[in-house]
């Protein structure tokens, strides 16, 4: 047991040390690992979950070894450049099959081994720049790699390249190929693959044989497709240096020299480049003055151009009547020249269709464009408003501006593509896309966007009713404004109701308020809750004036009565008690009430001056306001001083059930009083009167509570 368990001990530190032996890589992330520059002598351990990118460069490993990239069977890409690696061991890549891209470039190989690409079936990209070997391999190198799409070889030793050594390979699209001391080259050797989209060159004397399966090399005749990049010329203004391309040229369709410091090419040397299509002398240093020299001021040149490509050189000024005279020329990128201006007429040819002007320092567009443009590139100007009519516009660049509102879709009625990023855009509705018919495709982010809630519908829902797709990520299209929502996408700014129907919200709040008000004021009138406030402030009032002694009363009784009742009253009434032996006076509304005073005053005052309250009733008093008021005034007073001064005559019988709800007060009144019935029977008539007189005279003396005493004679 305890022999088993050291045994184990041991074997497990053997394994630690063994793993330990090996370096471990400082960068990984999830699925790929930076080694570059860790000043690794070996390849380090295998991270623990399986990598497909392993960057191993600038670091000093010196042999790969069998066993390096046993654990690393995932990988697809594994970039070793810029190591001092001399020694591959014939199976170091065996286990990576599923290898698409392999980078030994720059390296101390001095001999290459097909026995290494044996098992890279999957090997898409493959470098081998800039070793020692002096040939490539024993022949058949690249045999294995059926799917080999780039290829980088060559370099300083490279003496000699023979036909065997790209059999096999036809899917080839791209080689790079480092000749600059060969020596010997097999011909057709390159040409044995079949048609390849791009082929570098790069050889130290152009008059070397650069024959693609010529017969009569060094015959240029068939050269149609020139590329010299990033040549540093030491003595570029010493200019005949070009004029040895000049036999070059003859046939040469594509002309590229990008970086070169180039800065003229005379007349007569353009003007034999009579088969030129393309030419491209991007980032030289060409003036105006050189560039019209190039196309003989207008007059001539390279005729048949279809594409030039002058961006980024040293031109100050639109000079479109250099192109006037050619007939082909449907391309022209002009971007990155410093313009700040252009002219109100220019001369295009009629056949222009790309017009490349971005960068040029623009700060606004004039009728110069040509009408017969399909694509515009005015990006990154200084442009405020773009107004130009242009019929046959397919695609417009015009982000990098200062354009608040986008251009008037009116003018570009072919419009498919609209580029308008980073332009200080505010918004987008309907309307603004309205006339553009044919719009598919816009891209319109990185803008300061108000984020108001129409802009925010639209961007979310009515922008697929126009057919329009948002060709840029719909992640920038960030508001500026509100400030609430500043920085927020469009996509996940959300508006209140309040804030999206501001007037909508208006109103219901107003017609709520003012429904509440209507209700409030419909039930005071209902209620007559005015009245009653303003009765209880009278009545505090009247509490607070000393009582009037029985002495001081100014009346017999108050009477109260329905204006429909005023023919009893006068006619009976009044005379028949006025007119009697004592004679009582009565207060009578019509008659005694001050004019011009206030209603209710008038009623509490009489009230409070009589010794007795009258009730008339009948159905009309009943259906009389006032009449309830005073009732109501009165029975307040009932409580208040608890005493019996109110008398009550039933002018004609009223059924207490048929009165309505609203005179509970009458009929709690009618049940606690009893009541002096006018009588149909004439007969009856001066009896009533007697008990009339006996319920409102007043008694000889204060004690007299006549009152209590049964005061209706008749009872009902
Ligand atoms: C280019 O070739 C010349 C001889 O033709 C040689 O002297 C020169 O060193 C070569 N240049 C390079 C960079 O190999
Ligand atoms: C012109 O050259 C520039 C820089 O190389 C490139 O970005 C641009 O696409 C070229 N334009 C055309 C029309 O080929
Ligand atoms: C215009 O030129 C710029 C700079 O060379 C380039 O980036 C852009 O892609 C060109 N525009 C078009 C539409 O090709």
């Amino acid at each position: 047991m305890r022999i088993l368990t050291v045994v184990t001990f041991v074997l497990l530190l053997m394994h630690q040390s063994f793993s330990l032996s090996r370096p471990q890589c400082r960068s990984c992330e999830q699925t790929s690992c930076d080694c570059s520059r860790q000043n690794l002598r070996e390849v380090p351990a295998a991270p623990s979950k399986p990598i497909t990118e392993l960057d191993l460069s600038f670091n000093r490993l010196k042999a790969i070894m069998k066993k390096d990239f046993a654990a690393y069977a995932s990988l697809q890409s594994l970039i070793m450049n810029n190591n001092r690696i001399e020694t591959i061991q014939e199976q170091a890549f065996v286990p990576l099959t599923n290898l698409e891209k392999l980078d030994l470039s720059f390296n101390k190989l001095d001999t290459l081994s097909a026995g290494w690409f044996e098992n890279l079936f999957s090997l898409q990209h493959l470098n081998l720049l800039g070793n020692t070997y002096k040939m490539l391999g024993q022949g058949n190198l690249f045999q294995p790699l059926k799917r080999l799409k780039t290829l980088h070889f060559g370099g300083p030793n490279l003496q000699s390249v023979r036909i065997s050594d790209f059999s096999g390979l036809s899917g080839l699209e791209e080689v790079h190929f480092d000749g600059q001391n060969l020596q010997a080259y097999a011909r057709g050797s390159l040409r044995q693959i079949g048609s390849i989209k791009s082929v570098t060159l790069g050889l130290n004397d152009t008059k070397f044989f650069l024959t693609f399966g010529d017969r009569n090399p060094p015959n240029m005749d068939h050269l149609e497709v020139v590329v010299l990049k990033n040549i540093e010329v030491p003595q570029f203004y010493s200019f005949p240096a070009l004029f040895f391309l000049e036999p070059l040229l003859k046939a040469v369709r594509r002309l590229t020299v990008l970086n070169c410091k180039l800065f003229a090419i005379p007349c007569v040397t353009s003007a034999r480049l009579s088969k030129l299509e393309y030419m491209d002398i991007s980032d030289n240093i060409f003036t105006d003055l050189a560039f019209s020299q190039m196309m003989c001021d207008g007059k001539g040149g390279p005729l048949g151009l279809q594409t030039i490509n002058i961006s980024r050189n040293h031109l100050q000024s639109i000079n479109s009547q250099l192109f006037t005279k050619l007939d082909k020329l449907k391309n022209i990128d002009l971007s990155g020249n410093m313009f700040h201006s252009m002219p109100e007429t220019c001369y295009w040819p009629p056949t222009l269709q790309f017009l490349n002007l971005s960068s040029t320092h623009l700060r606004k567009v004039t009728t110069c464009l040509p009408v017969s443009l399909r694509i515009l590139d005015v990006s990154d100007n200084a442009l405020t408003v773009f107004n130009i009519h242009l019929p046959f516009l397919t695609e417009l660049y015009i982000s990098g501006n200062k354009l608040i509102r986008l251009p008037d879709g009116g003018l570009y009625p072919r419009l498919t593509f609209l580029f308008i990023q980073n332009c200080g855009l505010q918004t987008l509705s309907s309307t603004d896309l309205n006339y553009y018919n044919d719009l598919k495709s816009l891209e319109a982010g990185g803008n300061t966007y108000v984020c108001s809630c129409d802009f925010v519908a639209f961007m979310t829902s009515d922008l697929t009713n126009h057919r329009v797709t948002v060709g840029d990520d719909f992640k920038s299209y960030i508001c500026d404004s509100p400030d609430a929502l500043r920085g927020t996408s469009v996509a996940e700014a959300t508006l209140s109701v309040f804030e999206c129907h501001t007037s909508l919200a208006f109103s219901v709040l107003c017609s709520g308020i003012l429904a509440v008000v209507l209700l409030v004021a419909g039930l005071c009138h209902k209620f007559s809750v005015l009245w009653y406030v303003k009765m209880t402030w009278a009545w505090l009032r009247a509490k607070r004036k000393p009582t009037l002694k029985k002495g001081e009363l100014e009346y017999d009784a108050f009477v109260s009565y329905s204006e429909m009742d005023s023919g009893w009253v006068e006619a009976h009434l009044v005379p028949e008690l006025e007119q009697a032996e004592p004679p009582l006076r009565l207060c009578l509304h019509k008659r005694d009430f001050m004019p011009g005073g206030w209603i209710l005053d008038n009623i509490m005052d009489a009230i409070d001056k009589s010794h007795r309250t009258l009730f008339v009733l009948s159905q009309h008093f009943v259906r009389s306001e006032w009449c309830k008021y005073e009732l109501d005034y009165t029975h307040f007073r009932l409580f208040d001083h608890n005493d019996d001064s109110v008398v009550l005559i039933l002018l004609e019988p009223i059924d207490k059930k048929t009165i309505p709800k609203k005179f509970c007060k009458l009929r709690r009144v009618m049940n606690s009083r009893t009541y002096l019935e006018w009588p149909d029977d004439d007969n009856q008539i001066p009896r009533f009167w007697q008990s009339l007189r006996t319920a409102i005279e007043r008694p000889e003396t204060d004690n007299g509570n006549c009152l209590n005493e049964p005061m209706g004679l008749e009872v009902f």
